[in-house]
């Protein structure tokens, strides 16, 4: 047998494992401390009973022998993507059923799509970037080039015409910085990467956050997008999915001439079963209009977080982006320190974790990430802790 050498050229512990693992070390040495946690971009609302009732009655039709379902078409259930497709409408997005395929989330598309693609390709992607995106192609052994996001561009780069690249990552809004591309910045990716014969692998799954009108919410709202895109969105954030799984990926046929899109097919057919029927179920419920309110009221819950921290940074005079049209707001770290020393700092001095920059790469370092994903009393609390020490 021979490993897999890439392993060793990534860091040996995943940026939220390593977090998880400071937290708890800080709270086995002080027991009394009451921590707070705004680092991983978890949910903290139950999901919404209209998403319940349907998984209520979905388990219902497992116990019966006349609506039991056994294994479902792998890239997912005709009610679901129809419910899905009818979503897209709403952006004035027309997709064609067999272009939307089910997953269990957006994380392990953004890694399993990277079968399609050969070994050989050049990755391309900003710098700080969701670890996603660098691990699973160094752990192939893909070359990783990066685009310069900084303060300077807002942390939305745009493309360089003279750096050729074959997969491009873009999230918007971002995980971790919060900006949101306009479509004159997306518009300037799509002409990019039709004109390299690259595609976009486009992260979406923060776009329910997005308030400004003006801002796309899927990249196929951007002409050309069709023909150089791939679309990964997620239940998690919109609906509260971390802990029941499910998502989506678009895979449109305009893209190499209908090639990937039956590639795609044809891997999920091969290595994924599907996701379970009773929570494709509760998927599709979000899109009823009962659903659609009751998610509506979660968001605003988180996006009241993010006006809290917004406005505690306001008042500290602290620089960020982020904190509308996104759950993330991303900091310059105090008194120059560096990520993991602000890290160190919050949490010994107000009992609080954040993520630092640095986890997200290197032009990262100096910068922290909070989520709004909280609790509204405790992330009312973390804020005042945050003034206390920082004002
Ligand atoms: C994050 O904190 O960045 C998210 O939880 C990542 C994810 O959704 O996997």
């Amino acid at each position: 047998m021979q490993i897999n050498q890439n392993f060793d050229n990534i860091a040996q512990s995943y940026l939220f494992s390593t977090v998880a693992k400071k937290q708890r070390e800080f709270q086995a040495a002080h027991p009394e401390a009451d921590v707070i946690k705004l680092s991983i971009g978890d949910v903290t609302r139950p999901l919404v009973p209209a998403v319940i009732d349907a998984l209520h009655a979905a388990v219902e039709d497992q116990a019966r022998q006349e609506t039991f379902h056994g294994y479902g078409d792998e890239q997912g259930y005709s009610f679901l993507h129809e419910a899905l497709a009818g979503y897209y409408r709403t952006h004035g997005v027309s997709l064609d059923t067999d272009e939307i395929f089910i997953s269990d989330g957006a994380k392990s598309d953004l890694g399993n799509i990277l079968d399609l693609f050969s070994a050989d390709n050049t990755v391309l992607v900003p710098d700080p970037v969701y670890p996603v995106y660098v691990d699973t192609n160094v752990m192939a052994g893909r070359k990783v080039i990066f685009a310069d996001a900084n303060a300077g561009n807002g942390f939305l780069p745009l493309p360089d015409a003279g750096t050729a690249c074959d997969i491009i990552y873009i999230c918007s809004p971002n995980n971790p910085t919060g900006a949101a591309y306009d479509r004159a910045g997306l518009q300037a990716w799509v002409e990019y990467a039709n004109a390299q014969h690259a595609v976009i692998l486009y992260d979406a799954a923060y776009e329910c956050f997005i308030e400004d009108t003006g801002l796309p919410r899927s990249i196929y709202e951007i002409e050309g997008a069709k023909t150089c895109a791939v679309e990964f969105c997620s239940f998690s954030k919109m609906a509260g999915f971390t802990g029941t799984r499910c998502g989506w990926t678009i895979v449109p046929k305009a893209l190499a001439d209908g090639k990937l899109n039956k590639m795609w097919l044809r891997r999920q057919t091969t290595k994924f079963n599907g996701v379970p029927y009773i929570v494709q179920k509760g998927a599709a419920a979000c899109f009823t209009e009962a659903g659609m309110q009751q998610i509506r009221e979660t968001l605003g819950y988180y996006k009241q977080n993010a006006k809290v921290l917004s406005e505690t940074l306001d008042s500290l005079g602290i620089w960020y982006t982020g904190g509308k049209n996104s759950p993330y707001l991303w900091l310059k770290c105090p008194n120059s320190m560096d990520s993991w020393t602000f890290f160190d700092y919050l949490l010994e001095h107000a009992h609080v974790v954040g993520t630092p920059g640095a986890g997200f790469g290197k032009n990262g370092d100096g910068f922290f990430r909070l989520t709004a994903f909280g609790d509204q009393q405790r992330t009312v609390e973390a804020a005042e802790r945050l003034k206390k020490l920082l004002g």
